[in-house]
């Protein structure tokens, strides 16, 4: 397989002028402008293959403009470098690439230019674009008037008539209504069975595990995971549910709190990660602040892509906790998860029966993490017993 784009110890740095001198005498003391470096992008590398659909994800500043507009030739690196084969094109950040005070037409002709495409090839693909782009009238109008969705739509036509071996979208998608977005897919797919090479920008997580073949979640300008889209999007869900915690949410008037969750493995906290099948006991230790009658005391699990799995309370078991006062411990004892890989985050809570008063809410507060058995695909876990009898 060749490569198509090779991008080796990227980095990118900007310098930041955090103050404007306020005189000239100021200038001339301190001898210059306080500069700050801040590198968006630090030493990246990794290989886009030949009619690969690759997905860069990450969360915002992570870094992921920068990159492509260091792979479109945009932005220079401060240290590495990028090759790449063959026409490149790219719908970068919005309005990136065009020329503000130029109209429509002109910003066509000299994106194309730019490209390598010559007038008269221009010519002939000028209609398909503009129709594309479902500008007709606005042509003769500078793109500094434009709305944001029609510069993503001028840009995406562009990108997609001047006959690209490798395309570089940047978030695109999102922008626009959704009959573009849908036509705009539609034009990357064709792209894809086409064998041209495509890096996507996106958010759209879901998206990106179906469509691509590969992926790279950026952190902080450092590449964090890349492989399989299925396992970097579950580190990036990871990573947002981690990020999410540190501003978890605690809500509640509080007659009653909780002390805390904790979770065991028989007898013992839990250290390390569970296997499908194995039990889990969850404690929730409360204190009264005044007496209260009948709390319930609830959890509910939710995944790593934050989807809620599962759910349940003290009073769906029949467990009455009576008048509270002082201290108590719940003790939630879960049978054999079904669940398969992955990292589970853990709300508790106390309220009324009726659900009308929240004494105190940790959302997602605890977590616990089932290992992926190696080699398996399991959605679930089922416990099986096996056995042969002759006939
Ligand atoms: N021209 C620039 N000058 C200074 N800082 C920049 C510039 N462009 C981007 N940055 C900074 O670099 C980081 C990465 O930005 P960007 O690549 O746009 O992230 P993303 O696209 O992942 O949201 C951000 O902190 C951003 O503020
Ligand atoms: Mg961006």
């Amino acid at each position: 397989m060749s490569i198509a784009i090779e991008i080796a110890g990227v980095s990118k740095r900007f310098r930041m002028y955090r103050e404007k001198p306020s005189s000239l005498k100021q200038r001339i003391l301190s001898g210059r402008v306080r500069a700050e470096d801040f590198w968006a992008l630090r030493d990246v590398s990794f290989d886009v293959a030949e009619g690969e659909f690759f997905a860069l994800i990450g969360q915002n500043g992570s870094g992921k403009s920068t990159l492509l507009k260091v792979i479109a030739g945009i932005l220079r690196p401060s240290e590495g470098v990028v090759r790449q084969r063959g026409r490149i094109a790219g719908l970068l950040e919005l309005g990136a690439g065009f020329h503000p005070e130029l109209t429509g037409r002109e910003n066509v002709y000299l994106n194309a230019a730019f490209l390598g495409l010559s007038h008269r090839k221009t010519d002939a693909v000028y209609d398909d674009i503009v129709e594309f782009a479902e500008l007709r009238e606005f042509m003769d109008t500078a793109v500094k008037f434009y709305s944001s969705g029609m510069l993503v739509r001028l840009g995406f036509a562009c990108a997609v008539h001047v006959d690209p071996e490798v395309i570089l979208i940047d978030e695109v998608l999102a922008v626009g209504d959704e009959a573009f977005q849908a036509r705009c897919l539609d034009r990357v797919r064709t792209f894809q069975k086409e064998g041209r090479t495509i890096v996507l920008v996106t958010h759209a997580l879901d998206m990106a595990r179906q469509l691509c073949d590969r992926a790279a979640m950026l952190d902080h300008g450092v590449i964090h995971a890349i492989g399989g889209p299925d396992q970097v999007v579950r580190e990036m869900r990871r990573t947002i549910s981690k990020h999410d915690l540190e501003f978890a949410r605690e809500e509640g008037s509080r007659e009653i709190e909780i002390l805390g969750g904790s979770l065991h493995r028989g007898a013992d906290p839990l250290a390390g990660a569970l296997a499908p099948g194995e039990c889990v006991t969850l404690q929730v230790d409360l204190k009264a602040n005044e007496p209260v009658d009948d709390p319930v005391v609830s959890f509910a699990l939710h995944d790593g892509a934050n989807n809620f799995v599962f759910g349940s309370d003290t009073a769906q078991h029949g467990l009455a906790l009576g008048r509270v006062d002082g201290k108590r411990r719940v003790r939630f004892q879960l049978g054999p998860v079904p669940f398969t890989g992955g990292q589970y985050w853990v709300t508790v809570g106390v309220h009324s029966r009726d659900n009308q008063r929240v004494y105190h809410v940790q959302d997602q507060r605890y977590s616990f993490e089932v290992r992926q058995t190696e080699g398996r695909r399991d959605q679930t876990y089922v416990p099986v017993t096996v056995g042969v009898e002759e006939l």
